[in-house]
């Protein structure tokens, strides 16, 4: 069964089935990257731009490590040596790439919709790898498949999300994929930074993190994003790291195991101490780990569709 969708902008909508077949499919990715040569030959003579506007450690290499494992040729567009510099819009930065006849695009950009916009002006499978404070999809499939690999099972599980809620393109593509794999999900945080009405979509607000260890399974701790002017929204790091930070001595009180994800980067003493981001309950490199194959999945299964 193929996917229903030739692009991947988003989670919202996206069925089941899809997801079912995007985790399966990363299993099998999983044990090529267990193997000496971890190469395969299924996307040869596929070309891939990866399109970052916005910068990226984690999703950007690990997108192009994932197109070489598939064989795929890779172009790696980088914006501070661009002619976007010189003043070339979007579109046409967009419309010159295809000519040189490419398959695929990877586009992270700062601006909501720009993956939905860029399948309007062209014909190449397009993945979000990032948009704005939109959705950021193959970061929720890369956590739902580890949720899965460290727990056997996604279904029943109650997830908080905490933290950063309102800049949050992470939070709200694993509101969707969580939600349609039957999880019940919430949200912790300031209130300032808990967008209005996203009882809406179905998850539950949480303002006390203490309440939010003891009600759920997992907590997938979010970055304060400062970038985004988030710092604006409670009074100061201390003051935020003291009420929502987790930390060895928050989970100890609590007296039960629960998972931490965090999607990365990490401010370290704020949303989450070093002792936690290193330690026992968390699975913060296996989800970078597993970041390559849900990517190789995802690009066998949108390239082999054309
Ligand atoms: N998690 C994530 O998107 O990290 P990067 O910004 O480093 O890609």
């Amino acid at each position: 069964m193929p996917l229903s969708s030739r692009h991947l902008l988003g989670l919202q909508g996206v069925p089941k089935e899809d997801i079912q077949l995007i985790l399966d499919t990363a299993n099998t990715f999983k044990e090529v990257l267990a193997r000496p040569i971890k190469k395969v030959p299924t996307l040869q003579g596929k070309t891939i731009v990866n399109l970052f506007y916005e910068s990226s450690t984690r999703t950007r290499i690990s997108f192009e490590l994932a197109e070489k494992r598939l064989s795929a040729d890779t172009v790696n567009f980088s914006l501070s040596t661009s002619s976007v510099k010189k003043g070339e819009s979007l579109k046409d930065t967009v419309k010159n790439i295809e000519a040189m006849k490419i398959d695929m695009i990877i586009i992270r950009h700062s601006a909501a919709g720009t993956p939905f916009y860029l399948t309007k002006i062209c014909d190449a499978n397009i993945i979000n790898a990032g948009d704005g404070t939109h959705e950021h999809p193959t970061q929720a499939l890369l956590d739902m498949y580890s949720i899965r690999e460290k727990l056997g099972k996604i279904e029943g599980l109650k997830v908080c999300i905490v933290g950063d809620i309102l800049h949050s393109r992470v939070a709200l593509s694993n509101i969707f994929g969580l939600e349609t794999m039957g999880v019940k999900v919430s949200v912790c945080g300031p209130s300032t930074m808990i967008p209005r009405q996203i009882e809406e979509l179905g998850v539950d607000v949480i303002y006390n993190i203490d309440e939010a260890i003891q009600e759920n399974d997992i907590l997938n701790v979010l970055r304060i994003q400062l970038e985004r002017n988030a710092g604006e929204n409670f009074p100061s790091l201390r003051e935020y790291a003291k009420y929502f930070g987790i930390t060895k001595e928050r989970l100890e009180k609590s007296g039960k195991e629960i998972l931490i994800l965090h999607p990365g980067p990490i401010n370290r003493g704020v949303e989450i101490s070093s002792e936690v981001a290193d330690g026992s309950n968390q699975i913060i490199l296996d989800q970078v780990t597993n970041g390559v194959a849900i990517r190789m999945a995802v690009l066998y299964l949108l390239g082999t569709l054309n």
